[in-house]
């Protein structure tokens, strides 16, 4: 069974408060049960943290040993070589995915330190973006 993870950064435990216009009225715990209830055939873990390091851990953790990653790195996309360096020392491959199209907002938005170093990006398709990503992982044979 394929093992895949979801990790996102902060302040996406508030999906469904935060910005609805942006990030849609869906709530983590409702999407993410909707996930798994989907790709039922697929074992799809969660991580999320508000914290840096801690999120830099969870992706070395995972990083030898799982199929993929789905990586909302939030914020610190746009800020965290650490974050981008970790995605480069693991061998598991890493979709960076963003909900809101990231290239249609400020500047600052559009620079990522995950992307270089990711199998792909999957930007702006609201939270099918991370529906596409975990296809992405399943589609080896394309
Ligand atoms: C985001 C885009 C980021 O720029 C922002 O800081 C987020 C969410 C997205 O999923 O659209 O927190 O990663």
């Amino acid at each position: 069974m394929k093992k895949l993870i979801i990790i996102n950064g902060p302040n996406l435990n508030l999906l469904g408060t935060r910005e609805p216009d942006l990030y849609g009225s869906l709530s983590l715990v409702e999407f993410l049960d909707a996930i798994k209830a989907k790709y039922h055939n697929i074992e799809i873990d969660h991580f999320q943290s508000n914290i840096e390091g801690e999120l830099i851990s969870k992706i070395q953790e995972v990083g030898f040993s799982y199929d993929g990653i789905v990586l909302n790195a939030a914020a610190y996309t746009h800020t965290s070589v650490g974050i981008g360096d970790a995605v480069k020392a693991i061998t598991t491959p890493v979709v960076e995915v963003h909900i809101s199209n990231t290239f249609a907002r400020e500047d600052f938005r559009h620079q990522s330190y995950i992307a270089p170093n990711a199998k792909g990006v999957i930007v702006g398709f609201g939270l099918q973006s991370y529906e596409l990503a975990i296809q992405s992982f399943l589609n080896d044979a394309l």
